[in-house]
């Protein structure tokens, strides 16, 4: 692969060579970058695998977003916002601090204190980040729930978190269509015993039902002062819960603190981005996710950076809407995914040729490998071969950026589809399963040996699974569940997820999760899901159900059925593109369904000799098993 060397001009060796010699010290240093009440005792206590960074510090994430920047920047726009049907609105680093103030009181007034939960089920209105600041300024823990979950998925995140208070909408915009989000919330806690209020943003005037603990946001904060002092709080406080799926059944609450946290992100964003205060920067994420979080609202606010944020969907009314926001907002930093660009790209260069784009200077790309092919459009169509692409690597759990380049740092030859190097300051191997360093351009799986400020604190209420989960693979290591290999350039490629964990369009589906739902039909006896390789989407769903023998239900309504549990049950993210209907699923000797079969199956991939298969497989029984799937998925694609 040709390399493309693309700089700003940065090439500051010397952070690298601290970062290397004391990751400690290295990261006190950028700590200070923040504004605390009091200083730390302890930079890292370190007690395998829980990280407490800068102990005995004292801080405060709304503080260090807002108050910091009323002296030099408080009529500086932090968001310009532009709704899905084309209403604009600017917030000032003011503006933003008096919302959040009032909330503040709003909250504090209806009993929630320090520590307690608040969940926030918003579209991406500015009204979003600033239910997070709130909470932040008063230490209690937000816990975000995408606005395109069902009502079924809430009520376990809320029954996990036992959030006093919900803020809401009356409905939000999609594609045109609004979507009763007050209403998923009454079916989501309707039987809660935590929930004590519902504060409703009036965005949509979609006419809801009110009952007696729910209260309208204008009402109250009209009413409420704006001035309400920040908590001064320990570097170690949860600052937010954020549920993402993993292996097992049920979604992880990652948790995550403080000031580490903070500091993280200050440095990332300065590295990644080099931002400036003349920048106008636009990461397309939604707030529901941890992208948002990280790099929608807590970095950019560190760092006084104005930004814009984008209420609806990125094809619409049409596929020109995303390239005519950047024309609009003149956006010098884009930060976007694979998939948003797939889909761009097979829109057609004429769309994004007809608009101004000169004003970018920088683009990134998150969530999931990107081809070379969609990184070379990226970088010819969108960035006219002169913006650095940056491919970052990281995680919910990692809080913040753990590889990419930095050109806000260091000059790297960008390499299309490489995510180059790990940050300063962290130990990456690329190893076998017994945890041996592989050699170069072998496919292993990514560990990360020493912690990092942006780390989770642990899952919450479950400190056990946070052990078994991350740091039982490999002693001492951090495995997030990915392969990887390094080139023989010392360049990391990001191969895909190594667990039962399927990403479709970037997002995060377990396939455990899926598979529960699906086998809680009464007519579902067995059921095995896998992902199969799509252009646009990067994975596709595939489910597998073997059904029970007395069933009387057709096939095409039980196809119905499922996809409709499925969306109730999780989100529509989770619908699956194919549903087979199978007597029996390959299975290993103690048991344990082999998905990579149901994978190479689906995806019409040879399958290889099974007499060699794992845990000693019943190899006749499987080959039997292939030929009916082979031949039950041929029966499907004629029907
Ligand atoms: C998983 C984490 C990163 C925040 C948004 C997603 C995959 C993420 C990349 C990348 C290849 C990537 C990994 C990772 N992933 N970024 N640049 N190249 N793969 O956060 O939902 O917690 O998912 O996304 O598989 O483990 P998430």
């Amino acid at each position: 692969m040709s390399e493309i060397t693309i700089g700003l001009g940065n090439n500051d060796v010397k952070t690298r060579l601290d970062a290397d010699s004391n990751f400690i010290g290295f990261w006190e240093k950028q700590a200070k970058n923040l504004s605390w009440f009091s200083s730390w005792e302890k930079t890292l206590d370190w007690n395998p695998p829980f990280a407490k960074w800068f102990v005995g510090g004292k801080i405060n994430a709304s503080y260090n977003a807002l108050d910091i920047h009323q002296k030099d920047k408080s009529d500086k726009p932090a968001i310009l916002w532009e709704g899905e049907n084309g209403e604009s609105k600017i917030l000032t680093y003011k503006d933003m601090w008096v919302q959040v103030q009032k909330l503040a009181n709003v909250l504090k007034s209806l009993g929630v204190q320090k520590g307690d939960r608040v969940t926030i089920y918003l579209p991406m209105i500015p009204e979003l980040p600033i239910s997070m600041l709130a909470c932040a300024r008063i230490g209690a823990t937000h816990t975000v729930i995408f606005s395109g979950f069902s009502a079924s998925a809430i009520k376990d995140r809320i029954d996990d978190s036992k959030s006093k208070v919900v803020i809401t909408a009356d409905g939000g915009y999609r594609r045109g269509s609004v979507i009763s989000l007050k209403e998923i919330i009454d079916e989501a806690i309707k039987d809660s015993k935590s929930v004590k209020n519902v504060i409703v943003v009036e965005r949509t005037k979609t006419k809801i039902k009110m009952s007696s603990k729910d209260l309208f946001w204008n009402a109250l904060l009209d009413n409420a002062s704006d001035i309400c002092p920040p908590e001064k709080l320990d570097s170690t406080h949860p600052l937010f819960i954020l549920y993402t799926s993993g292996t097992t059944g049920k979604p992880k609450g990652v948790l995550h603190g403080t000031g580490g946290y903070l500091t993280h992100l200050h440095s990332t964003f300065k590295w990644a981005f080099d931002i400036k205060d003349s920048d106008v920067y636009f990461c397309t994420a939604d707030i529901g996710w941890v992208t948002g979080h990280s790099y929608v609202v807590y970095a950019p606010l560190l760092h006084g950076a104005t930004q814009v944020m984008y209420e609806g969907a990125p094809d619409f009314p049409d596929a020109s809407r995303m390239w005519n926001i950047l024309h609009k907002y003149k956006v010098t930093i884009f930060y976007t995914t694979p998939t948003a660009l797939r889909m761009f790209m097979r829109f057609g260069d004429d769309i994004p040729n007809s608009f101004d784009l000169s004003s970018l200077r920088l683009l990134g790309s998150v969530g999931e490998p990107i081809n070379p092919e969609v990184w070379k459009w990226y970088f010819k169509i969108i960035g006219k071969e002169k913006c650095p692409i940056i491919d970052t690597w990281w995680q919910t759990e990692t809080g913040g950026m753990l590889i990419s380049a930095l050109p806000g740092l260091e000059t790297i030859p960008l390499k299309p589809g490489s995510g180059t190097r790990p940050i300063p300051g962290l130990q990456i191997s690329v190893v076998d399963d017994d945890g041996k360093d592989v050699s170069a351009n072998t496919k292993g799986y990514l560990v990360i040996k020493n912690p990092w400020p942006g780390m989770l604190l642990t899952l919450w209420g479950d400190d056990k699974k946070y052990r078994d989960v991350y740091w039982s693979k490999y002693k001492d290591c951090y495995y997030p569940g990915d392969y990887a290999l390094k080139d023989s350039d010392g360049y990391l490629w990001l191969l895909g997820r190594a667990d039962d964990v399927l990403k479709v369009a970037g997002h995060r589906i377990g396939t455990a999760e899926l598979e529960s739902c699906i086998v809680s039909h009464p007519d579902v006896a067995e059921s095995a899901v896998c992902g199969i390789p799509d252009q646009l989407k990067g994975e596709v769903i595939i489910v597998f159900a073997v059904l029970k023998q007395n069933t009387t239900l057709d096939v095409k309504t039980l196809e119905k059925e499922l996809i409709t549990k499925i969306r109730n049950d999780i989100g529509a993210i989770a619908t699956p593109k194919e549903i087979y209907f199978v007597t029996k699923l390959p299975k290993t000797r103690s048991g344990k369904i082999m998905r990579r079969l149901l994978k190479a199956i689906s995806s019409n991939e040879t399958i290889g000799d099974v007499s060699t298969l794992e845990d000693g497989a019943a190899v006749s029984e499987i080959q039997s098993t292939l030929e009916e799937l082979k031949k039950s998925i041929k029966l499907r694609s004629e029907f």
